[in-house]
């Protein structure tokens, strides 16, 4: 059976890291990646929309060694989802944040944003922790995002 579409799972909310991939992919039968997670797999997200709760992430040293201007990534360089997109012959990912109203990338986006939870913000505030959070875009937020995508 044919698999057009890779989805990951970049879960680093509980447990240091979770990827889940469906199947190898020998014969370059992966055309899009769909990326949901926290800032490591964030491709631009929570810079689009200011990086409000961290604004040292819009300048170097961060992307200072591969792209040579922040991206939004947390890191000097590239993150593992930008190799995994390498290895399989598609391009980085764009943030999905930057292109709401534009063009439909079909080779995938990232809706991952910096700082997100796994459970949703109601949670944290019920246990008055709500002022902790770096965004409210958990991953229900960004499955949703991808639904309408
Ligand atoms: C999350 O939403 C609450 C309620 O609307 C708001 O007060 C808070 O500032 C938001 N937090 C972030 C990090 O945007």
């Amino acid at each position: 059976m044919e698999v057009q579409v890779l989805v990951f799972l970049l879960l680093s909310f509980f447990i240091s890291s979770k990827l889940w991939v469906s199947s190898a992919d020998p014969g370059g039968r992966f055309k899009s990646i769909f990326n949901f997670g926290d800032s490591l797999s964030d491709t631009g997200n929570y810079l689009a929309v200011g990086a409000p709760r961290f604004p040292l992430i819009k300048q170097l040293p961060y992307g200072e060694t591969f792209f040579k201007k922040a991206t939004g990534r947390s890191s000097d360089g590239r993150l593992i989802i930008d190799f995994i997109a390498d290895y399989l012959g598609l391009p980085f990912l764009p943030p999905h944040r930057k292109l709401v109203g534009g063009p439909y990338v079909k080779t995938g986006v990232s809706f991952a944003v910096f700082g997100a939870t796994a459970l949703d913000p109601d949670f944290f505030y019920s246990q008055n922790l709500g002022p902790t959070l770096r965004t409210n875009d958990s991953l229900s937020i960004q499955v949703g995002w991808f639904k309408k995508w």
